[in-house]
């Protein structure tokens, strides 16, 4: 072969390696894919325009920046988001998910940036007034979230039973069937739960608080690498005031 011939060889196969490594998607290193529920405002919601906005969505830009990364984000269903993130669909899940030891066991979480309370919406007129008047009444949650799990499980676990909950898709759903009188109350986090207060007429907040949790994004146990990154991008963002920043951008000071 000539010179010249090797010489185009060469440069072609390199040429072929930048290529992929530029088009490469979720695992390339270039795109961060992040999974959310975009039905949790303020943390993540479909705006005006058809794009997914809120914190968790300009935190994730932010990391991904600090990270020399292109932000996707993936709209999906709530209780698929640890399989996603697991199976390696997404690269990282924020969606306002609550640090649990259960999900432990099947992802990593990288250090808080929120913390969340459950609490429990009802009518204004219902006669519901504290957690203990839960008993016999029908709870309404999103599927797969922390208030399911804590409002399914069993009275000895401080749960009213799986027969006591009703499961929605999202937490609108659940308190539209809230609105319609299917069901009596809806546990669920206290940010979504003012924007679903103020959205829907005849509806309030009970003043008791049911858990405070921890938010944290999850990464798949065998990205510790992403980990380590992502933890050190949060961690200047928290010292530069930016996630204090992003969070008050969306949620007024009372
Ligand atoms: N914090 C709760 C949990 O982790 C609810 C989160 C729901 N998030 C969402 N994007 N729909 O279970």
């Amino acid at each position: 072969m000539k010179v010249s011939k090797v010489l185009a060889l060469v440069l072609a196969v390199v040429m072929c390696a930048m290529l992929c490594t530029a088009c490469g998607g979720t695992k390339s290193g270039e795109t961060l894919t992040m999974g959310t529920n975009a039905a949790f405002p303020p943390y993540e919601f479909v705006d005006e325009n058809n794009e997914i906005v809120g914190i968790d969505a300009e935190i994730a830009a932010a990391v991904a920046e600090k990270l020399g990364m292109t932000l996707e984000i993936k709209d999906m269903a709530f209780d698929s988001l640890i399989t996603a993130v697991d199976q390696g669909a997404v690269d990282i899940v924020l969606a306002g998910m609550t640090v649990t030891e259960e999900r432990k066991e099947s992802v990593n979480f990288t250090e808080s940036y929120a913390t969340g309370v459950q609490v429990v919406i009802v009518p204004v007129d219902s006669d519901i007034a504290t957690i203990d008047d839960l008993t016999g009444k029908k709870i309404g949650v999103q599927s797969g979230t922390t208030g399911d799990i804590y409002c399914s499980s069993a009275p000895e676990d401080g749960g009213y039973g799986e027969e006591a909950v009703s499961r929605y898709d999202n937490g609108a759903l659940a308190v539209t069937a809230l609105s319609n009188k299917q069901i009596d109350c809806v546990v669920i986090d206290n940010e979504p739960a003012k924007e679903f207060v103020k959205a829907n007429e005849g509806l309030k907040i009970l003043e008791t608080e049911f858990a405070v949790e921890d938010y944290a994004a999850a990464i798949a146990k065998s990205n510790t690498e992403l980990l380590e990154k992502v933890n050190g991008a949060i961690a200047e963002l928290k010292a530069e005031g930016k996630i204090d920043e992003i969070i008050s951008k969306y949620i007024k000071a009372e």
